[in-house]
């Protein structure tokens, strides 16, 4: 018999039946033997394709290169378990917005920059002439902000070394390191993501495919993050402020959409925005791993509960945290009611173009780089693939993970807050 598990590997070639030790730790050697026969370090592939831009990048970067890019992680620190993984960030860390210290006016940050231009109503600023790089703390602080606010923001034309977008990212809080992410050289932390590479390994997405997940996203995950999705859910503390920069982008195409939790919570009427508060979900993993209790039952996810309509701790407003990547139920109502609900509710955020933005990553100046800096508390997105992996796609991630999500009954949605008209249904 042939076992497939769902990255689509042949777990039969490694198997070795040892008769008299219990199920678990049979699967276990597998696992183990698996991880061990994977490549770590830096990836000589990556090499074979690195874009000129990244590669130029890097070595102003002063990061080593010559033996492979980029760095797999250890396979020993690859969890084998599921609790081994709830077990890695069980514990809460501290996190104190740094946005609660800004100026509510930005004046740091909006007077030093060229331009400031809101690309829609409800979601999305760009900021022109301003090098992160340069950014003091005061402006960081405002920047936190606005992105709280704005859901996302960008800034084109960036000299933006790994190691400082690191930075960046710890001055906001703890920086998220993925035990099985490739990074950069040396910085672990910096998750890259650069689907000519997925693809060069094996990620067989293509146009055809890209948006199956859509439909059935357990079936189809290994495929891309092209689906509607929510970073890192199942963590404890989710990813808070999360910064992806592109040193490669693609002639055309290659736009990543944002919807934004704020805009999709007041879609809602009044009496359904009653019903879902205080509500919990269980969220989940994108990979699976093998449950103790269940080692035949195939990979199982890592799930969280956490409240599907969270308070922001900075602005104060209502958002429904819900993905279609990441969720496997709503607590408390029936299986059936529970999809028909998730279902409208994923809608909400798929169907209304006017709580998204859709952003092309081109600079306007070449031999630069691409930012943008969304706050994942509040928000979905999706990376549009028709640009199919043929011209490089390269960027790197740096995630803040943020405080434990929570609803608070006495907050407001954004457009009560921000006095606009709420609609009644009569
Ligand atoms: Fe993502």
């Amino acid at each position: 018999m042939t076992t497939i598990d769902t990255f689509g590997n042949n777990l039969s070639k490694n198997f070795e039946i040892v008769n008299d030790l219990p199920v678990e730790q049979q699967l276990e050697t597998i696992f183990r033997n698996r991880n061990s026969k994977t490549p770590t370090g830096p990836d000589p592939v990556g090499l074979e394709i690195l874009p000129e831009s990244t590669k130029k990048r890097l070595e102003d970067d002063n990061i080593e290169i010559s033996q492979g890019y980029p760095e797999i992680p250890p396979s020993e620190n690859i969890p084998i378990y599921v609790d081994e993984v709830l077990k890695i960030r069980s514990f809460e860390t501290p996190y104190d917005d740094r946005a609660k210290n800004a100026d509510p006016e930005k004046k740091a940050l909006f007077g030093a920059a060229k331009e400031v231009i809101h690309l829609t109503k409800n979601i999305g600023t760009e900021i022109v002439g301003l090098q992160l790089v340069d950014l003091t703390d005061e402006q960081k602080n405002e920047l936190a902000l606005l992105v709280s606010e704005r859901v996302v923001v960008f800034f084109r034309n960036q000299k933006l070394p790994p190691s400082q977008q690191k930075a960046l990212g710890s001055y906001w809080g703890k920086v998220e390191v993925h035990p099985q992410a490739t990074h950069v050289n040396g910085i672990p932390g910096t998750t890259v993501l650069w689907s000519d590479y997925s693809k060069k390994k094996g990620n067989k997405a293509n146009f055809a495919n890209n948006g199956l997940q859509n439909w059935d996203v357990l079936r189809y995950q290994h495929q891309g993050p092209f689906a509607w999705h929510t970073d890192l859910v199942h963590e404890l503390q989710p990813a808070g402020y999360t910064h992806l920069h592109l040193d490669a982008i693609p002639s055309l195409g290659g736009d990543t959409t944002w919807a934004s939790g704020y805009a999709a919570y007041d879609k809602l009427s009044d009496e359904f925005k009653n019903f879902l508060d205080g509500k919990q979900v269980e969220l989940q993993s994108l990979h699976g791993y093998i449950d103790r209790n269940d080692p035949l039952g195939g990979p199982k996810q890592v799930s969280r509960v956490h409240p599907l309509v969270r308070t922001h701790p900075v602005t104060g407003w209502k958002s429904l945290f819900i993905n279609r990547g990441h969720i496997k139920r709503i607590i408390g109502v029936s299986p059936v009611e529970s999809d028909l609900i998730l279902s409208y509710l994923f809608d909400i955020f798929e169907k209304n173009a006017d709580v998204q933005v859709r952003f092309n990553w081109q600079p306007t100046q070449e031999g630069y780089g691409t930012s943008a800096i969304w706050d994942n508390r509040v928000s979905q997105h999706k990376n549009i693939f028709d640009y199919e992996g043929d011209e490089p796609r390269h960027g790197t991630r740096v995630t803040t993970l943020a405080e434990v999500p929570y609803f608070d009954p006495n907050s407001k949605s954004q457009r009560e807050a921000l006095g606009k008209p709420i609609y009644k249904w009569e």
